[in-house]
């Protein structure tokens, strides 16, 4: 998880000034810890048998690709607000000022489908929360959720857990 952690780069004062932005676009560009990270997202969930990978725009959309093939099983994008075209259900959650709300096509789970839900971050956890919702809502079981990184003084890995969703975490920055 070192090797992990460190290939996280880390920009002071983005997208506002005070804010420590974790950036994996540096993970991403490295061979070893792409590989790495994708293997430790996927190893808690061993023996949970899943039927398709949910990722969070953006970022768990790059994240959960990756997952899926590895799986060989499909991909479902959960998209911000009027990005996706077909019908789509969407689930808003609050920000730090107003609020804003993913969606996800009607088709994309069939009911009692099991869904790994997949991001790069978790920090309050209002959009994993949201998703979790959104996917309940299509009847599916949410068997896990992975991200590589945990922001534990935002508590958002607990309010996925007290949804009874297991959650794996590789790395936290305090
Ligand atoms: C980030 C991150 C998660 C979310 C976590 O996305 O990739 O999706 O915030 O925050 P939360 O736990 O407090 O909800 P961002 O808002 O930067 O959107 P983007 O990926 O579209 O840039
Ligand atoms: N990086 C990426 N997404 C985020 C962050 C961060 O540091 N904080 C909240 N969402």
């Amino acid at each position: 998880m070192n090797d992990i952690k460190a290939a996280i780069r880390t920009i002071p004062d983005y997208p506002k000034p005070g804010i420590l932005f974790r950036d994996v676009t540096t993970l991403l560009g490295d061979a070893r810890a792409f590989r790495a990270a994708i293997d430790a997202m996927i190893a808690p969930h061993a023996g949970a048998k899943i039927d398709k990978v949910a990722g969070i725009e953006a970022r768990g959309f790059i994240l959960g690709g990756a997952i899926a093939h590895q799986l060989s099983i499909g991909f479902v994008p959960i998209r911000k607000k009027g990005k996706l075209p077909f019908d789509t259900i969407g689930q808003s959650y609050e920000l730090e000022y107003g609020t804003d709300e993913v969606e996800m096509h009607t088709d994309a789970i069939k009911p009692r489908e099991r869904v790994l839900l997949v991001d790069d971050l978790i920090a309050t956890g209002g959009t994993a929360e949201a998703a979790v919702k959104l996917l309940r809502r299509a009847k599916a079981q949410v068997e896990g959720a992975s991200f590589i990184i945990d922001l534990p003084d935002l508590g958002g890995a607990g309010r996925i857990r007290a949804m009874d969703v297991p959650v794996a975490t590789l790395v936290a920055f305090e």
